[in-house]
């Protein structure tokens, strides 16, 4: 037996995002989302499901935070529904919406866990959407008010800030292959889009540090997959590389160099926007921290001729419910990487963790070993990377507790935490004492 020890300090946490767990939709004056309308459409989630209800947390936050204390979490990320604090975006704020995240933060802080906000998890208020949403080069000063309209009520308690989660799922699942709200179809709208979330991000830091003060970390999740080629052939390495353009470098080149990946934009041609004077400056500020998710990697193969669709390969061994490949090496590997190219000052794991097929026995318990195993052979691999010199300063897994998985509704079960859907009751997994143990100790004995 080895004990793998984690630095002083180290943040064990559980993220969410609130679509996914909040339900109360229309709640004490909460406005529409996307998500409301997309999943209110018919055909557009697995099962006709919708977050209407989700986890119920708007109700049952106390007992939530009660589950985070009883896991040893000193770290929880959850995001701010923006409808629920601006029904339609701007103007008049919910003053119920504001009390439900500053009794959250309160609530956190009085159990020793440290609350980390994430600004937007993909829910836009749907009156935004009504005129023209994140394509309407507008938005990047509605999403600075709101986010100093949010950061000057809990900027004196939440010390950390993620400004934007995943915006290459925002704009490229949501604006080009129409499968996450609001569903549009259109690469040069996702183009745009994408330039928006990253400018937005970049003016929401000024208010973010004025309200949240000097030694407030301020930083952004991007979600990446590294790229591996199916052979060693030309063709097959040109795709991956093409590949990791597209999903890895899209996002991070701007905001760590300043300017789009070159290759990517030559791919693009006539779709790509052309960046206002002065707005890739204000977009090259990528702030304190790097929010990282990973859960899988992608291994590609030439053949397609559409510029941006690579062709994937199956491989063998392992997979999740989600159909995703486990492998816990991409994780060191993308650690490394990024520290090698953009030497992030700190970084944190914002999600990793796996769905599986979790099975109730006789007592109502789960043994969910398999994403025991495969949170430990992802955390031995963070371990690896710090042994590095990645300057990884927390993990946050995903989830806290099953919840609503987007267009797969909710047939996806990535909690520490089991939700009986049917009465909302709650109950730890196997992951979730295991985990608790790692947190407890601030390492794993392997
Ligand atoms: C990420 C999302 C998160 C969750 C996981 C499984 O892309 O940020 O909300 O759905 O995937």
């Amino acid at each position: 037996m080895t004990h793998h020890p984690f630095p002083p300090g180290f943040v064990w946490g559980a993220a969410t995002a609130s679509y996914q767990i909040e339900g109360a939709w229309q709640a004490d004056g909460k406005g529409e989302s996307i998500w409301d309308r997309f999943s209110h459409t018919p055909g557009k989630i697995e099962q006709g499901e919708t977050g209407d209800v989700a986890c119920d947390h708007y109700h049952r936050w106390r007992e939530d935070i009660g589950m985070m204390q009883e896991l040893g979490l000193n770290g929880y990320r959850f995001s701010i529904s923006w409808p629920r604090v601006l029904p339609n975006g701007r103007g008049p704020a919910n003053a119920a919406g504001l009390d439900f995240y500053d009794q959250l933060v309160d609530g956190l802080l009085a159990a020793g866990i440290q609350p980390y906000a994430t600004l937007y998890h993909w829910d836009l208020p749907q009156a935004l959407q009504e005129l023209g949403g994140w394509g309407n080069r507008d938005v990047v000063h509605w999403f600075t008010d709101y986010a100093d309209l949010v950061s000057r009520r809990l900027g004196d308690r939440v010390q950390h800030w993620i400004t934007h989660n995943e915006p290459w799922v925002v704009a490229f699942m949501g604006e080009w292959f129409g499968v996450h709200a609001p569903g549009g179809q259109d690469l040069r709208r996702a183009l745009l889009v994408s330039h928006h979330l990253l400018l937005s991000h970049g003016l929401a830091l000024e208010p973010l540090r004025a309200n949240a003060g000097v030694a407030a970390q301020l930083g952004v999740t991007l979600n990446f997959h590294p790229t591996f080629p199916a052979s060693e052939r030309t063709e097959d390495q040109a795709a991956a590389r093409r590949q990791d353009g597209i999903l890895n470098r899209w996002f991070i080149e701007p905001l760590y160099h300043g300017r789009y990946p070159e290759d990517v934009a030559e791919l693009l041609e006539g779709a790509m926007v052309e960046p206002q004077a002065g707005d890739m400056a204000i977009i090259n500020q990528p702030g304190d921290f790097l929010g990282v998710n990973y859960y899988t990697r992608m291994v590609c193969k030439a053949g397609s001729d559409a510029p941006l669709r690579v062709e994937t390969v199956q491989q063998r061994g392992e997979h999740t419910e989600m159909g995703w490949e486990v492998y816990p090496e991409g994780l060191y590997d993308l650690l490394t990487r990024l520290q090698r190219d953009y030497a992030p000052q700190s970084v944190y794991i914002t999600e990793n963790g796996a769905a599986f097929h979790d099975q109730l026995d006789t007592q109502g318990q789960i043994h969910d070993t398999r994403r025991e195993a495969y949170l430990r052979e992802h955390f031995l691999q963070a371990q690896r990377a710090i042994g590095a010199g990645v300057p990884l300063r927390g993990y946050f897994v995903w989830s806290l507790m099953d919840n609503f998985e987007w267009s797969h509704g909710n047939s996806k079960r990535f909690g520490l935490i089991h939700v009986d859907y049917a009465t909302l009751t709650r109950t730890v997994k196997q992951s979730g004492r295991w985990y608790s143990q790692v947190a407890r100790q601030n390492g794993l004995v392997v």
